[in-house]
């Protein structure tokens, strides 16, 4: 018998029942993906692409790889899916590889970002009003932050255009400029329980927050007797050929919140914490239906086992090194076209002069390489941790093609 899956998608009535009957959360680019294996996706007109995206930092270890693959079939014909009122040993299996690989002691599995964070959210919440009373509940952002998109989280987001549309939003967030730590030490008053930040920008343009600076955030988060908050929701799972990107700086969060390449592209957050707020939920303070479900588990069982298996952070540090070099020499062949090169690992941002960012993704794109434009300025490139030094070479040819065929050449 046929069924959805056997179908191929002419991409022109994707498009148009997409653009009757789903919401338009999303302006979309015009490519249906249908097929992926390892860095490569192949399009409904059977065109192949070099994918420099990896669904925004998610398929790490490449797309349908064969130890994932399997792990998710096996899985799928054993068990897929048990309440959270019963015992999952993969569950716990993950929680002990994820807290020792991130240096932390207790996991909470929920199935996005978004609900990682919130889970640190509560956490942070109940922590300080245990300690300081009722008061003690606002958390400290970094302006430029992105931490999701539900109102708790896109109140901690401190970009005004994700949250005014959604306004009365809840209370308990206050935000300070990355790098300024006069403010950061003047927010964190008697009625201040946590901080929460992004290593490293993503969704703001890859802006690499120094060691120095990060080093002092957690002093200051000492002194002041409030929890550091670490999204590593982007950053995280080798991306920067570190477990975290944290570990970079020499620093160690209360609370940790990975998501995106945890379980190789099957939904999954999770919130790890340790210390005293490893201790503060107990039975009834949180939950999820599906998080932390045996599929999810099995899949990000079998990605850690790629990922340590087969060397990816390593390779994410060497292919990132390489890619950089190479983004650099290019930055100053071209020096009119590209500001500056900046990242970690192969969580990589170009920031581009006089040239509409989205301009060269589109062209990237007809080319068979995909990228992200962030704004109208910037350039992200989140490959899988797999890449080759060949295919970075190959995406850095590519770009600067695109940026030589924009109005006004070189
Ligand atoms: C740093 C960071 N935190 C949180 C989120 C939200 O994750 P999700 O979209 O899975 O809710 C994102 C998504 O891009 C992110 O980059």
């Amino acid at each position: 018998m046929e069924t959805e899956l056997d179908r191929q998608p002419a991409a022109e009535s994707v498009f148009e029942r997409d653009a009757s009957c789903v919401m338009k959360t999303y302006s979309r680019l015009p490519v249906v993906f249908v097929r992926g294996k390892g860095t490569r996706l192949w399009d409904s007109e059977g065109r192949e692409y070099l994918d420099f995206l990896a669904g925004i930092s998610v398929c790490s270890v490449g797309h349908c790889h064969p130890a994932v693959v399997e792990a998710i079939q096996r899985q799928s014909e054993t068990l897929m899916h048990v309440s959270n009122l019963f015992y999952n040993e993969l569950q716990s299996r993950l929680a002990e590889r994820l807290c020792n690989l991130a240096g932390m002691e207790r996991a909470f599995f929920a199935n996005s970002g978004a609900e990682a964070n919130e889970c640190a959210i509560k956490i942070a919440r109940k922590w300080g009003k245990a300690r300081r009373g009722p008061a003690c509940y606002h958390i400290i952002t970094l302006e430029g932050s992105f931490h999701g998109r539900t109102l708790a989280t896109v109140t901690a987001t401190a970009q005004p255009k994700y949250q005014l549309p959604f306004a009365p939003l809840p209370a308990g967030f206050r935000y300070v400029a990355a790098g300024d730590l006069a403010a950061l030490d003047r927010a964190l008053d008697e009625s201040a329980c946590a901080i929460m930040l992004e290593p490293i920008q993503g969704e703001t343009g890859i802006t690499v927050l120094p060691d120095e600076y990060l080093q002092a955030v957690r002093a200051l988060s000492d002194e002041s007797e409030v929890l550091l908050i670490l999204d590593e929701v982007q950053s995280g799972m080798g991306r920067t050929g570190r477990f975290l990107a944290s570990q970079h700086s020499g620093i160690s969060g209360d609370i940790v919140t990975l998501a995106k390449a945890v379980a190789g592209g099957v939904p999954i957050g999770v919130c790890m914490a340790k210390g005293s707020a490893a201790q503060t939920l107990e039975p009834g303070d949180h939950g999820s239906t599906f998080g932390g479900q045996l599929l999810a588990c099995a899949a990000a069982l079998a990605v850690l086992d790629v990922l340590e298996g087969e060397g990816l952070m390593e390779n994410a540090a060497r292919t990132g090194r390489h890619f950089m070099a190479e983004l650099n020499k290019l930055a100053a062949r071209r020096p009119n076209r590209i500001q500056e090169v900046r990242g970690r690992g192969l969580m990589v941002g170009v920031e581009l002069k006089d040239v509409d960012a989205r301009v060269i993704r589109d062209q990237m794109l007809k080319a068979g390489v995909v990228i992200n434009a962030i704004g109208e300025r910037i350039l992200r490139f989140l490959p899988p941790l797999t890449v080759t030094l060949e295919e970075c070479d190959r995406v850095v040819t590519a770009l600067e093609e695109s940026l030589d065929n924009v109005a006004g050449g070189k």
